[in-house]
């Protein structure tokens, strides 16, 4: 293949002409932007770009359609594979591993499927080919690009989406299935997105994933990849703490290393879904190929696609880096900050909230919670919080949930004045709703004991004393949807905290066609969603936190729709800090509620020997808020804590919108620290922990990142000289932050010094 011209334009590639030597022509370049299509008469492919990789598609001679490319962005078309000077690698060979961009089962495919389905008739099988390709602009102005599959006999079309996100590298993929034909079809598997990895040569892939339990959530884990299967998954009904849909993939060399924080491919992706979900990556040796596909479970899944339905899949996102996984982070958190948290609350910072759940647990009375409102507000607290506790008969977790009115023994008053005087104190007021559970102890099990899952002859089993309401009831999804609108336009209610105490059991739908049965896990989430979704357009001032018995509702469909999440109920400072690492691997910190408080666990293991301000320090690195009883503060603490409280207000819109850079892991020593840099980089604020002082040692430096070289910082919170330093000498000569004995904390922030200072 020749080429006539190329050029750049605002980090697009721009190919005008593609022809060869005897002048023949060659391609057509349809569009010249982030998704280029070139089509010949032997081919068709599709190059999509961002500002520094490139994804490749193309079609197979029995026009399938192949991934071709998936990393760092080449000068000219020519240069990817299958373009006409060389064919990938991994194309040579299918025979192991399939290469198709989203495998049906049927054939040959003994990997994992994004496709299985059973016919009308009985078959089982599926062979996908290109059918058209249209190009539209996302509500958001990015680019995407659709490419329609069609079965060689049936009548079902794959639709597979590419939005692509030029500056953040990233790529959203998903799909949406459709039944074309005059009879129903069986959906048994139906993944987002494979996301094909290059062949290696030399060394093994390494997969980095988060997982733990409650308690001790997103935990990083790594794992070296070997031949076989590998599958993170949620059979839970929720995102679950146990397990949580993000994967990151980088090469270990044969002498042991593999990316860095700053350095090093990564290729990473997140799905967008808070229900059962599914990440398997499939691995062949020799040479070393991999490719990692991911969606909805399949376990127990079944859905019925009748004649002229469809069925749309949770997003995917994908990214590649060669920056490590630093930069991994920093283009997924930018792109949840740009486009996905919800756009109306998406530009505020993130308000200092108190929430009494740890203060008084079930003993909620208007009482206490007005000593905490006097309390909260002199601390600077913007947005007072009541927990569980302040409804129905719910005096311990074994009653009321289901019964959402106000408890009138606790409130004989009604919620209004305290709501009335948590504003008169110049505080936002929120409240906590579990809306999706029932007690059999309550008046709505007792009228509905049908809205549960269940299986006849079958026990149905509790946790946390509670059962779960079947969403996929159109009746049981309209009644939460009313009692919560109801509950929002009675009362001048700020934000919600949505939480989810248990996983699901017993999934069963007796009232319900079979066919339909295995469509419940889907259907749940599905109605989740629109509630929150229709409540928000509703109440559109309304901030809304996602929970589920801390973190196991972390996940980009959920953060798609609730601007905040609660990622654990440990509150212990320095476990946080590891949790918070995993958080931070996939999720925006705006998005991360963390809490000075005294949690059940911090209590009995170090809480009373932490210094506040550690614990402030810990907390300050995510979204700010408190949670122990304010009435035990000394006057000593209360200053303190509304010093750190305004010291948060200051350096807030640094943490929340600013750049991450892990400086250090809490996971490798005794020092942790952790850095956030201004997108103009202006300002940072780098927080540093000193977990055990041996032998009198100083403190060691700490380099900070992402500044401007040439430019000077003032520097505050810092052992060094009070003059200011180049960006360039601080990034290398490092600074020595304050120090002192075990569980020590340091903030220092860095001002970038005006041209004419
Ligand atoms: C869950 C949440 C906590 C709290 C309690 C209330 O455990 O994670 O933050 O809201 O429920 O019961």
């Amino acid at each position: 293949m020749g080429k006539t011209s190329v050029e750049y334009c605002q980090g697009f590639t721009l190919v005008t002409s593609v022809r060869s030597k005897n002048g023949k022509h060659l391609l057509t370049v349809e569009n010249e932007q982030a998704v280029q299509f070139f089509e010949s008469e032997e081919d068709k492919c599709w190059i999509l770009t961002t500002h520094r990789t490139a994804y490749v598609l193309g079609l197979a001679a029995n026009g399938r359609l192949q991934h071709r490319y998936w990393g760092e962005r080449l000068p000219y078309p020519s240069d990817y594979p299958g373009m006409g000077k060389f064919k990938a690698s991994h194309m040579l060979d299918d025979r192991m591993l399939s290469s198709d961009e989203y495998p049906a089962w049927g054939g040959f495919l003994y990997t994992e499927p994004c496709l299985k389905v059973t016919f009308a008739d009985g078959v089982r099988n599926v062979v996908l080919v290109y059918s058209h390709q249209r190009q539209e602009s996302g509500p958001e102005g990015l680019p995407v690009l659709v490419i329609t599959l069609r079965d060689t006999y049936y009548p079902v079309e794959v639709d597979l989406h590419y939005k692509v996100v030029p500056q953040y590298d990233l790529i959203q993929r998903w799909a949406v299935i459709r039944n074309t034909g005059q009879t129903w079809l069986d959906l048994e598997a139906v993944l987002s997105a494979a996301w094909q990895l290059p062949t290696l040569h030399e060394g093994f892939y390494r997969l980095t994933h988060l997982s733990g339990r409650w308690n001790s959530e997103t935990q990083v884990r790594r794992t070296v990849l070997s031949d076989g299967r590998k599958t993170l998954e949620s059979r839970r009904g929720l995102t679950s703490a146990e397990a949580n849909p993000f994967f990151a993939i980088d090469i270990q060399s044969p002498n042991g290393t593999g990316a860095s924080e700053e350095a090093g491919q990564v290729w990473f992706g997140a799905l967008g879904w808070s229900g059962n979900w599914k990440i398997t990556v499939d691995h062949v040796s020799d040479p070393v190929r991999a490719y990692v596909a991911g969606g909805i479970n399949d376990f127990d899944f079944r859905w019925r696609l009748k004649p002229g339905e469809k069925f749309v899949t949770p997003p995917f996102i994908g990214g590649y880096t060669a920056q490590g996984f630093g930069q991994a982070s920093r283009n997924l958190h930018m792109y949840q900050l740009d486009y996905l948290l919800p756009r109306s609350h998406a530009q505020q910072l993130r308000q200092v909230l108190y929430n009494s759940w740890e203060a008084v647990f079930f003993d909620v009375t208007e009482e206490k919670q007005l000593q905490l409102v006097e309390r909260a507000a002199q601390l600077g607290v913007e947005l007072f919080v009541i927990d569980d506790g302040w409804f129905g008969q719910r005096h311990h977790d074994r009653a009321g949930l289901g019964d959402w009115y106000v408890n009138p023994e606790k409130f004989p008053r009604g919620l209004d004045p305290l709501i009335a005087r948590v504003h008169e104190r110049g505080m936002n007021f929120g409240i906590w709703a579990e809306p999706e559970m029932v007690n059999p102890d309550s008046d709505l099990y007792r009228a509905h004991p049908d809205w549960v899952y269940n299986f006849p002859h079958r026990s149905r089993s509790e946790r946390r004393n509670q059962l779960m309401l079947n969403l996929a009831q159109p009746e049981v999804a309209a009644h939460i949807y009313t009692w919560l609108d109801n509950f929002l336009s009675e009362h001048r209610i700020d934000f919600i905290k949505w939480d989810f105490n248990r996983p699901i059991s017993e999934p069963g739908w007796p009232d319900a066609p079979v066919e339909h049965h295995r469509e419940v896990y889907v259907r749940h989430v599905q109605a989740f969603y629109d509630i929150v979704e229709r409540l928000r357009s509703r109440h559109p001032t309304v901030v809304w936190e996602v929970c589920a018995g801390g973190g196991g509702r972390a996940d980009l469909g959920a953060l798609a729709r609730f601007d905040q999440c609660w990622v654990s109920d440990n509150t212990d400072p320095f476990d946080r800090l590891k949790i918070q690492e995993g958080y931070s691997l996939a999720y925006a910190p705006k998005s991360m509620m963390a809490w000075v408080s005294n949690s059940p666990t911090s209590q009995h293991i170090n809480n009373e020997a932490l210094r506040l301000r550690y614990r402030f320090h810990s907390a300050m690195t995510g979204s700010l808020g408190l949670g122990e009883d304010l009435s035990k503060y000394t006057e000593e603490q209360m200053a303190e804590a509304a010093a750190l409280v305004a010291e948060y207000k200051i350096i807030r819109h640094i943490v929340q919108e600013g750049l991450l850079y892990r400086l250090i892991s809490p996971r490798a020593s005794d020092l942790a620290a952790v850095q956030y840099v201004s997108r103009d980089q202006r300002e940072s604020v780098v927080f540093v922990f000193l977990h055990a002082q041996h032998y009198w040692r100083a403190a060691p430096c700490i380099y900070p990142r992402g500044l401007d070289p040439t430019r000077h910082y003032h520097i505050e919170g810092s052992r060094d000289a009070a003059t200011p330093m180049s960006g360039q000498s601080l990034m290398n000569v490092g600074l020595q932050p304050h120090l002192e004995g075990h569980f020590g904390s340091a903030l220092i922030k860095l001002k970038m010094v005006d041209e004419q200072g």
